[in-house]
Formats: C-alpha cells, sequence, structure tokens
C-alpha cells in the first residue's frame, strides 16, 4: 500500500489514506444493523451512535419484535437513515432487501435472540430483516443476547456452531446480571466493544484468494543421493524457498502437492500435501505422479545433477589415501517436465554463479519454461539457507529485477507476476 519515492504526490496521497485507514478502519464503512427483538435493544442507541461517530454509514433494520423495544424516531435521527421494518413502506414502496444487502461492508445483528438466531442459520425467512441478511455477500457479525438458560441451552450452542460454520463472526454474550434479574451469561456486549470487533476486522489484511481453483506443484530442497548407508552426496538447500512458495500458493486458494528433499521444515496446511523424498529419482518419480493434473508447477529444488554409480551396501571402510567415486548422470526432472508440458505453466529455478543472465535464459529456452526464476550466489543475502532472496524474473524477452525480500515476499513477487500469465 505504501508507495516508494518515485510516485511523488501520489505517493504521498496514498500514503495519507494508508493512514487514515489505519486510524479509522470505520471510516466510510456502510454498516448494516439488523435488531431483533429483546431488551438489550435498549443499547443499540448507543451502538449507532458509536458507529455514526466513528465515520460509517448505518442502515437500522427492525424485526417486528424490535420494533416494541426501540424507538424508530431515536434510531433514524441517530443513524440519518429511515429505520425500515417492513418489506413494503407506508406509501406501498418496496424496500429491497437484496438492495440493502449489497449495500453493506458489514451486517450486524444486535441484539440477536435465540428465536432471529434460530431462523438465521436454518432458513428462516419471514420479515425483511432476515431477508436482507440471506441476501447478505459481506461479513455477518452476531451479538446474542437473551436470558442464562435459553443462551446456555443446546439449540442456541448448536445455533452459534452453525453460525461460525458460515463464516460469520460472532461477539459472545457477557455474564451479568440479566433483564430476569438472574446473573449469567446472555448480556449483550457493550456497544463500544462490539465497534472494536468491527475495528479489528476491517483492519485485517484482506485474503486474496486469486489462486482458488488451480493445482499448484512444487519442488522444493536439496536432494541426497546416496554413497552408503551412511554418507551422501547433498547440497546447501534448506527448502525455505519451496515452503514460501506453497505457504503463499495455498494462502490464496489453490491445491499444493509440494514434493520436498530432506529438510527440517515442517507445513501444516488443508490445502498443502507434502511428499517427502530423498534422492533425485525419487523425486522425480513423485512429480509424475501429479504433474498431470496441475495448472502451475515450481521447480524450487536443488536436484543433484549426479549421483554415485553403485550405492555400497555397507558402510565403506577407511583404507587408500584416495579414493574415487564415479558418479552418474541423474534425470533432469525440469527438462522432462519441459518435454511433456500441456496446459501447465511451468517455472524453473536458476542458480548461478557467474554469467547469470545468459544462463538463466538459455535454461529458459532449453528446457521450455514459461518462466524462469534467476538467483545468484554473488547477491548477498540471496540464495541458500537465507530467509531472504534477491531474483530476477525472465520469462519470454521480459526481465524483472526486485530488491533483496524475505522469501515469503519473493514468493508473492513469483504468484503476482504467473497470474499476469495465466488465461483467466
Ligand atoms: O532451499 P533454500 O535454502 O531456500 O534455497 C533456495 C534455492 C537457492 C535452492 C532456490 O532458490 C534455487 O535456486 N533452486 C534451484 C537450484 C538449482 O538446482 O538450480 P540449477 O540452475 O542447477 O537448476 C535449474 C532448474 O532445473 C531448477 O529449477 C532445478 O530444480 C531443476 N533441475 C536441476 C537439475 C535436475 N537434475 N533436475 C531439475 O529439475
Amino acid at each position: 500500500m505504501f508507495l516508494g519515492n518515485s510516485s511523488g504526490l501520489y505517493s504521498k496521497i496514498s500514503n495519507f489514506v494508508a493512514l487514515i485507514l489505519l486510524l479509522m478502519p470505520l471510516a466510510d464503512k456502510k454498516i448494516v444493523l439488523i435488531v431483533s427483538g429483546g431488551i438489550a435493544a435498549y443499547k443499540i442507541n448507543y451502538l449507532v451512535r458509536g458507529l455514526v461517530k466513528k465515520g460509517s454509514e448505518v442502515r437500522v433494520v427492525l424485526t417486528p419484535s424490535a420494533r416494541n423495544f426501540v424507538s424508530e424516531l431515536t434510531l433514524s435521527t441517530l443513524s440519518k437513515n429511515p429505520v425500515l421494518s417492513e418489506f413494503y413502506d407506508a406509501q406501498g414502496v418496496w424496500n429491497n432487501h437484496v438492495e440493502i444487502a449489497l449495500w453493506a461492508d458489514a451486517i450486524v445483528v444486535a441484539p440477536c435472540t435465540a428465536n432471529t438466531l434460530s431462523k438465521m442459520v436454518h432458513g428462516g425467512c419471514d420479515n425483511l430483516a432476515l431477508a436482507v441478511y440471506m441476501s447478505a455477500k459481506c461479513q455477518v457479525f452476531i451479538a446474542p443476547a437473551m436470558d442464562l438458560d435459553m443462551y446456555s441451552h443446546p439449540s442456541t450452542a448448536q445455533n452459534i456452531e452453525i453460525a461460525e460454520s458460515y463464516g460469520h463472526s460472532i461477539i459472545p454474550a457477557q455474564y451479568g446480571e440479566l433483564a430476569s434479574g438472574l446473573i449469567g451469561q446472555g448480556r449483550l456486549e457493550e456497544p463500544e466493544k462490539i465497534i472494536e470487533h468491527l475495528e479489528s476486522f476491517f483492519l485485517r489484511p484482506r485474503l486474496v484468494m486469486d489462486l482458488a481453483g488451480k493445482k499448484v506443484l512444487i519442488t522444493a530442497g536439496p536432494t541426497y543421493e546416496a554413497i552408503d548407508p551412511v554418507r551422501f552426496i547433498g547440497n546447501h538447500s534448506s527448502g525455505k524457498m519451496g515452503f514460501a512458495l506453497a505457504r503463499q500458493a495455498a494462502s490464496r486458494g489453490a491445491q499444493v502437492v509440494l514434493i520436498s528433499g530432506p529438510t527440517v521444515l515442517e507445513l501444516e496446511h488443508p490445502h498443502v500435501k507434502v511428499i517427502s523424498v530423498s534422492s533425485a529419482r525419487e523425486m522425480q518419480s513423485e512429480v509424475f505422479k501429479y504433474y498431470d493434473s496441475v495448472q502451475i508447477a515450481i521447480a524450487s529444488a536443488a536436484v543433484a545433477d549426479y549421483a554415485p554409480k553403485v550405492v555400497a551396501d555397507e558402510k565403506i571402510k577407511k583404507s587408500e589415501d584416495t579414493m574415487l567415486i564415479e558418479l552418474v548422470k541423474n534425470p533432469d526432472i525440469l527438462m522432462e517436465m519441459g518435454q511433456k508440458k500441456k496446459e501447465q505453466f511451468l517455472v524453473g529455478f536458476a542458480l548461478e554463479t557467474q554469467d547469470e543472465v545468459k544462463n538463466a535464459q538459455s535454461k529458459l529456452v532449453r528446457k521450455n519454461l514459461d518462466l524462469i526464476v534467476l538467483n545468484s550466489l554473488r547477491d548477498q543475502g540471496a540464495g541458500f539457507k537465507e530467509d531472504t532472496n534477491k531474483i530476477r524474473l525472465l520469462s519470454g524477452d521480459k526481465q524483472i529485477e526486485f530488491d533483496l525480500k524475505s522469501k515469503d515476499e519473493v514468493a508473492k513477487d513469483i504468484f503476482d507476476f504467473i497470474l499476469t500469465r495465466l488465461p483467466s
């Protein structure tokens, strides 16, 4: 959101806007407040007042029974908008529930009675407020309020769970003295706390799900090529770059298969299947189980180019002053992916120490890639083991160079670029 110096005035304006958003997360937010019929509705005047003071625009919708608990004149004066409760107003004009719902950046149901909660989660739609709720595409906040036994009843608990499973945010009822005179949990959360819930929601960075529906295959880490049962030929790859790519893709909605050589890293995410391998041949065999079914494939693994021709069954004993190990070429997995490519967007990495661009360019063409990510060991903070990397993207005749960044940010840049090249 914050731009660099080069963008001048535009940069200053967007920094200012970003600052305002940070300080006033509810400024210009459109809030529909649904009020249902419980005694706690008396607090709603304060909620409306608080939201308006924070810069929000508020429209109040009442359930029929809420009209017994509040003053419509007070609420419309505080919200500066007519208060709605019927499908048609006194002049017979239709109150379009779809328009009201789609207008909202958030819907708050407060107080939410047991009856309204039950109807909300089970599809009841016998009043304007419920029709607005059912038409909503924005985040819904539910602040229940009822007597303690109603609140602790299993049906209420279950309805709250169902509401959560729909992705709604529950603002739990509080403990204290209730209208019945009993003491327990069931009080409507205080208006200023409800406002805090809304503020923290609008402050949270929005998740971008621009890889939803895509399947992504990623190779990561080193490969170990066994010499004998205790020794191997390997390299310094930690797997950090590949794991960052997998995290990034999954957080943007993709289904990810992450095939990794030996690493201490772990990744638990419902969208990521981690497959652990050791040698290049094992990696090759796993890659081609999934390759045909993915839309994006990224080879960030540091695959050993050679492996011992013979792997000793027993530990090799120390004897001569010198020892020769005959190596044979490993399969080039990425080259094979390029040859078998159909619809996949294929991304390779190039780790270079000299003639970086020339070598990367040659791999891009030779391996039939759509994009190659060049990192050079000559750049400080780039390459193996670091938490950072410095990359240059090469695709066709386009080249983009990036600053040194965390591997998570590098992964973001890579997917942002890929998305510019994918058919929508
Ligand atoms: O794991 P980290 O510690 O975070 O380090 C990240 C990294 C430096 C390993 C990563 O950023 C990186 O550069 N990975 C590629 C390393 C490499 O093997 O580069 P290469 O130029 O030798 O290979 C070119 C491409 O062919 C790579 O995509 C590689 O995965 C692939 N390849 C290479 C050889 C082989 N036999 N099979 C392959 O698939």
